[in-house]
Parts: structure tokens; C-alpha cells; sequence
């Protein structure tokens, strides 16, 4: 833990008593800047709203220079409340019914198809209206399962396959061309294959103007190592020259970046109440439910989050031994960690998860009774 992330942390509990996330702004910020200095000249970033929603958040995105992306109407009408224009918002979803098309078409957002049928229910309605489309790469790549399983190849249930891309061949009405590869991901030489496979298709459509290569990156990769956002934008260059050569055309990048940008900034604090044996291991209580740091429930075999644990105003440092972090509630599954590695704790300790910016407070669910956690800006 970091001093700078101490502070936050005491400085937060003086004030609040109830479980909480606190975020650090500047850190925020800076992952933001480092984005739009990506090289391509012509680049919108999107923060994706579904990694953290709050208003905030948003805002904060949004006076460092951000665009949004969402995959819900209740995220278009937060995009356009932090103020975005409707030029500044991509929508992706799959199965978009006609309401919801309707509300997209009306605001004027860029929108990015799912599969044939939805480009005919398009085209149909709104036949002067350019869209994207999202485009799944089939065996064209070997797909990675990552984080949430495949998000492209013969095993994911989204986007066009390569043969129906090919089918829309020539077609003026597409202009953008939309892949995300999976998520939590550090390999550069994955993203590239992703990015250079999509490319093979710029050429077919007239009226194309951007490349979306969605979002994917990771906190780090296995061996402790940040995302090297440095070396990831010279390769963005060499795949955007190649592909403006391929399309005889400049084209605008988009990417919709989630987790990376505020991540590692945001932490979640809550207090042992009761210390117990759990198996072999030594068992947190903590006044909190998974219900509000709900990343352990839904990923309990790859939510990798540090903890740490405070005492008197300092990290407790000693021998560690296995332990689990277990909620509040009757529910046996109820764990917000399953397996740490911390020191002895004792009741009135903070108990601390770090990375804990981006899917937390975001997937807070209703299930088991208990209010959403105080979120704080710092
Ligand atoms: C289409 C799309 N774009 C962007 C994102 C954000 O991805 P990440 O947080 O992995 O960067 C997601 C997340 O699922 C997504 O589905």
C-alpha cells in the first residue's frame, strides 16, 4: 500500500463508518492523460461506463477529455448528464429491441451493430443512418478465453462472423468497423493479431471513417508488470498505418477503455467484526457484504484483489497466514476474498482490497438486504 493510499484510506474513515470505496482522483487523471497521449493523431477514447458508472466518475472522465462508451439506455442518459455531445457517446449492445433503437437512432449517438438481423432491422428503419459493426473475427485468430469467458472466435455470441462481414461487402452505409478482443489483457502481440485481423476487412467498405478496437487492457500482467501503455501505442501507429493504406483512406481510432483507467485507483474499506476458523484457514467477519464488493461472487476463481489490513493508523506487517474475508449475511457464499494471505487480525481492524476502482462498485447487487457502499473522490 502506498502512503499516498494510507491517507486516503484514514483520512476516509474518520468520516465514514459504513463500508466504502474511496478513489483516488489524481491517479484517475493521470491514466487518462496517458491515454489521450496515445500517437495516432486521430484516436476518441471512450471511457466504458460499465466499469464505473458514478456520476463523479463520469465527470471527471469528462473534464480530462474522455468520451463515453454504453451498452444501456440508463448509461446513454448518464453519458449525456456528465455532458456528453451525441458525436461523443458509442453504443454497443446485442439484441437491441425497436425502443431501444429507436432511442439510440433519436440520439444521434455512433451506433455499433451486433449480427445481420440487427443491420436489417436498421437499415429498415433508418435507411439514411450509417452505423458500425461489431465484428466477432471467428477462426480468423485463436480467440483467448479471458476474464468472462470469449468475447470473439467461434465461441462467443457476439459480433458478425467473417462470412457475414463479407456478405455486407461494399455496402456505403458502414462507417466503422468495432472489436473487443476480451478483457484484463496485457499481450501486446494478442491485441496486435486482433487489430491486424480486423484491418483485412477496411477495404471492403466505402464509407468507412473509424477502426473501434474496443477496450481489454489490463491492471497487470502475471508477473506484477502495468500495462505497458507506451509500447502499445507505437504498435497502435504501425496497425493504424497499415490499415489506412489497406482502406486507401485515413481513418479516425476508437478505444473504449474500462478497467485500466480507474482501477487501480479506487479501494474498498470495511472492518473486521469477528475472527473465526474457516477450515484451515483464518476467517474475516467484516461488516460488509459481497453484495457491495461483489467481484469475488461473480469471479471467485480469477478476482484478484491485494489485501490489506490497518491497525491504529498503519499497515500490520508479521507473519501471514491463510485466511478468507467472509460478508455479513446468512449466505454461504458470501466471501469477499477466498484466499489471502494477511496477518493476524483482530476485531476493529480495516480490512482494505486494492484494485477496486473499475467492476466493484459497478456490480453492486440488491440480493441479501444491504444499501450500495459510500463511494468518496478524493
Ligand atoms: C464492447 C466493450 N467495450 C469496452 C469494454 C471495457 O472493457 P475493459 O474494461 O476490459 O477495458 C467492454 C467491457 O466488457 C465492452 O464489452
Amino acid at each position: 500500500m502506498t502512503p499516498r493510499q494510507l491517507a486516503l484510506v484514514l483520512e476516509t474513515s474518520e468520516e465514514v463508518s459504513t463500508p466504502f470505496y474511496v478513489y483516488d482522483t489524481d491517479l484517475i487523471r493521470t491514466t487518462c492523460r496517458s491515454f489521450r497521449n496515445l500517437p495516432w493523431p486521430d484516436t476518441n477514447i471512450h471511457f466504458a461506463t460499465m466499469a464505473n458508472p458514478h456520476p463523479r466518475f463520469l465527470s471527471i472522465i469528462r473534464e480530462e477529455g474522455l468520451c463515453l462508451f454504453v451498452n444501456s439506455m440508463a448509461h446513454l442518459d448518464a453519458a449525456f448528464a456528465a455532458g456528453c455531445g451525441p458525436g461523443e457517446v458509442v453504443y454497443a449492445a446485442s439484441a437491441m429491441d425497436e425502443s431501444t433503437m429507436e432511442q439510440a437512432h433519436r440520439s444521434g449517438i455512433r451506433v455499433i451493430l451486433d449480427s445481420l438481423g440487427q443491420v436489417d432491422a436498421w437499415r429498415q428503419r433508418y435507411p439514411a443512418s450509417p452505423f458500425g459493426i461489431r465484428c466477432n473475427l471467428g477462426t480468423m485468430v485463436h480467440a483467448r478465453r479471458t476474464r468472462g469467458g470469449y468475447f470473439i472466435g467461434p465461441e462467443s455470441r457476439l459480433g458478425l462472423q467473417p462470412n457475414e462481414i463479407r456478405r455486407l461487402a461494399g455496402a456505403p452505409d458502414i462507417e466503422g468497423l468495432h472489436l473487443y478482443a476480451g478483457t484484463d489483457i496485457c499481450d501486446l502481440d494478442y491485441f496486435e493479431r486482433c487489430y491486424r485481423t480486423l484491418t483485412a476487412f477496411a477495404h471492403f467498405f466505402p464509407g468507412l471513417t473509424y477502426l473501434d478496437f474496443g477496450g481489454g487492457f489490463g491492471l497487470e500482467d502475471s508477473g506484477g508488470q502495468p500495462f505497458d501503455l507506451g509500447s502499445y501505442g507505437r504498435m497502435l501507429v504501425h496497425v493504424m498505418e497499415g490499415a489506412c493504406s489497406a482502406a486507401g483512406r485515413h481513418l479516425r481510432m476508437v478505444i473504449e477503455p474500462g478497467r485500466l483507467i480507474g482501477g487501480r485507483a479506487g479501494l474498498f474499506v470495511c472492518r473486521a467484526v469477528d475472527i473465526k476458523p474457516v477450515g484451515a484457514q483464518q476467517g474475516i467477519g467484516v461488516n460488509a457484504s459481497s453484495a457491495q464488493f461483489p467481484r469475488p461472487l461473480l469471479y471467485p476463481d480469477s478476482a484478484f484483489h491485494p489485501v490489506w489490513i490497518l491497525r491504529s493508523g498503519r499497515v500490520v506487517s508479521g507473519a501471514e497466514v491463510p485466511s478468507c474475508v467472509f460478508g455479513c449475511s446468512t449466505y454461504s457464499r458470501d466471501f469477499l476474498s477466498w484466499n489471502c494471505r494477511v496477518p493476524g487480525v483482530e476485531p476493529g481492524d480495516l480490512v482494505v482490497f486494492g484494485n477496486a476502482g473499475a467492476y466493484c462498485a459497478a456490480l453492486y447487487t440488491r440480493f441479501l438486504g444491504f444499501p450500495p457502499a459510500a463511494e468518496v473522490f478524493s
